[in-house]
């Protein structure tokens, strides 16, 4: 078998979850349960079906717990050996044995670009992908990061994932502009970061799927603050986006916001309805 051409994704997980206070208040948010599995399972399984196998975590003070997800916990498990309880772990199993998991604290809340940048040292000088697992998607086909890798593999550029949102909506996310080289593929020339309705260049939004070329790190090191005065990765990428290097990917599939309450409640009754198995 070829050897995979994005081969990490990163998680940034360092973020306080306000929203979901105070059930955040001392459990991450990307710990959260969908049904039965925690929201960052959700994304570490989406990378692993992309043949991603290095997963990078950045966390803050107070995430130990995605640490312990992702690792034996001898003791129940040598409790429920032999049960028919065993079966609930096999999918967390799966992962633990296909992926390695790495782990840097990210000292200062400066904004996503500062956490994607701190997260440099787990990925180094390769192409990788970012999933904010708050963004939950399901597909019925292949997983958004297949898919993104897929278009990886011929463009060899930044890749973000977008979607229409309703206009009123557009101060809640990346926003881009460009030109459609093939039905649902844009070549972005324009992105920013929260703008209001009125300013907002469309209402094609970024969600939380990327693809990231390398030299990002150095260009999000040159990046001043932007909105809400946070090193923002839209900046970053609108510089490689001025060059033709950036494309806006409307994946196919569906996306729940799960950083807010009534997203995270349609997630949890669609993958009830469609996904969970007993
Ligand atoms: C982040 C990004 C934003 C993107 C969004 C997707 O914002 O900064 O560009 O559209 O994720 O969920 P956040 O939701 O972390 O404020």
């Amino acid at each position: 078998m070829s050897e995979a051409l994005i081969k990490k994704c990163l998680f940034p997980a360092a973020g306080y979850g306000t929203r979901f206070l105070p059930a955040t208040k001392s459990m991450p948010k990307e710990m959260l349960p969908v049904v039965n599995k925690p929201l960052i399972q959700y994304g570490v399984e989406e990378a692993l079906d992309a043949v991603m196998t290095g997963m990078a975590i950045v966390t803050v003070r107070g995430k130990r717990s995605i640490e312990d997800h992702f690792y034996i916990n001898y003791e129940l498990e040598d409790q429920i050996a032999g049960s028919d309880k065993e079966s609930y772990l096999k999918e967390i199993r799966r992962i633990m044995n296909q992926a390695v998991f790495s782990y840097t604290r990210q000292i200062e809340m400066k904004g996503l670009g500062h956490a994607i940048l701190t997260g440099e040292t787990l990925i180094g000088d390769q192409p990788f992908a970012v999933v904010l697992a708050d963004d939950l998607c399901y597909s019925t086909d292949k997983g958004v990061l297949s898919q993104m890798v897929e278009l990886y593999k011929y463009y060899r550029c930044s890749i973000v994932a977008i979607e229409e949102v309703p206009r009123n909506e557009t101060n809640k996310y990346g926003v881009i502009a460009g030109d459609e080289i093939s039905p649902g593929l844009i070549r972005i020339t324009n992105m920013v970061e929260k703008p209001k309705p009125e300013e907002a260049p469309s209402n094609l939004a970024i969600i939380g799927r990327y693809i990231l070329t390398p030299d990002i790190f150095d260009i999000i090191r040159q990046t001043p603050p932007g909105r809400n005065n946070e090193v923002q990765i839209t900046d970053a990428l609108l510089v490689q986006a001025k060059q033709g290097r950036v494309l806006g990917y409307k994946f196919k599939g569906r996306r729940f916001d799960c950083g807010s309450v009534p997203g995270f409640m349609e997630a949890t009754r669609f993958f009830f309805d469609n996904v969970y198995q007993d």
